[in-house]
């Protein structure tokens, strides 16, 4: 169906810095062409010590709302009026809403993202049979752990190069939580049910990343937030065990499903296949 910009359109969006390579307009756009929404998502560039002056500009309503992304997610969640509680958890907003009274509210859906992409990938993988190891301990990883925890997972092991940022992301969220140094990962390692790389090794100017994933059971699921390439050096020596994977593509999809829900008030249609135009977009930009 061919979409034209009338009078009632509903405008949103992506708010990051850097954000012209964010996939996100794709996937809207896609479900909004799909299902014949009089719709239209697009991207903003905040300036980096402004981001309250942008949502400032927003308040009322105009733009029904927007995703955030980096570096924006922790600044998003401290100016909101109204947090949610899965958002307040992760300490970090990846969407925020504009409602018509001038509140601004927050919501995060990174969390229900990346479990619903385990639902999809590794159908097997059951969130509450065992401990589940985080790499990194930055604004994603804190993010994991937390849906994690929420969602019934025992326990989440946080390993990370800097041992106090774990040990901080660990007396955040409680008890269930546990702070183990890169180090000492060989350990942190065993009997995991699943290992997700949250750290920003293998993007641009980050390092890579080592860890004996050979250690880990033949059935954990190895999981990458990163999605640049589809399949990181990290996801190919899972693969290469022969452990099953879960990739950060899924992830970004199915965080944008509620978002999208949010927006436009219904659900897109998934069988739109917005992955492979993704996966097209991705290989077009590499
Ligand atoms: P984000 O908000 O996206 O999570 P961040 O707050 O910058 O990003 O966190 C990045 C994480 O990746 C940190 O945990 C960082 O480890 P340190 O806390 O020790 O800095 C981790 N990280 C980055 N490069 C890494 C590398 N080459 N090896 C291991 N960990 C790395």
């Amino acid at each position: 169906m061919k979409r034209t910009i009338s009078g009632t359109t509903l405008v949103a969006g992506v708010a990051g810095s850097p954000v012209r390579h964010s996939l996100s307009p794709l996937i809207h756009n896609a479900w909004l062409e799909a299902a014949g929404i009089d719709g239209v998502y697009v991207t903003f560039r905040p300036d980096a010590d402004r981001f309250d002056k942008f949502v400032d500009g927003l308040r009322g309503g105009a733009v029904r709302g927007v995703n955030v992304t980096l570096p924006f997610k922790e600044v998003a969640l401290s100016i909101a009026d109204e947090v949610s509680e899965r958002a307040d958890a992760a300490a970090a907003a990846n969407l925020l809403l504009f409602e018509t009274d001038g509140t601004v509210v927050a919501d995060n859906t990174d969390g229900a993202g990346l479990i619903a992409a385990f639902a999809a990938q590794a159908k097997d993988f059951d969130i509450k049979a065992g401990p589940i190891a985080i790499l990194g301990a930055g604004g994603a990883a804190r993010g994991a752990a937390a849906a994690l925890i929420a969602a019934g997972a025992p326990k989440v092991r946080i390993i990370n190069r800097t041992l106090a940022k774990a040990e901080a992301v660990a007396g955040a969220l409680g008890g269930a939580v546990e702070a183990c140094p890169l180090s000492a990962a060989a350990g942190a390692l065993a009997g995991v049910t699943a290992v997700i790389n949250a750290t920003s090794a293998g993007l641009s100017g980050e390092g890579t990343l080592d860890v004996p994933l050979e250690l880990t059971p033949p059935e954990a699921v190895i999981m990458d937030m990163v999605y640049r390439p589809l399949i990181t050096p990290f996801l190919a020596k899972a693969q290469g065990l022969g452990r099953p994977t879960v990739d950060g593509l899924e992830m970004l999809i199915r965080q944008a499903i509620p978002s999208f829900e949010a927006f436009f008030g219904r659900r897109p249609d998934e069988t739109t296949d917005v992955r492979a135009l993704a996966i097209a977009a991705l290989e077009a930009d590499a």
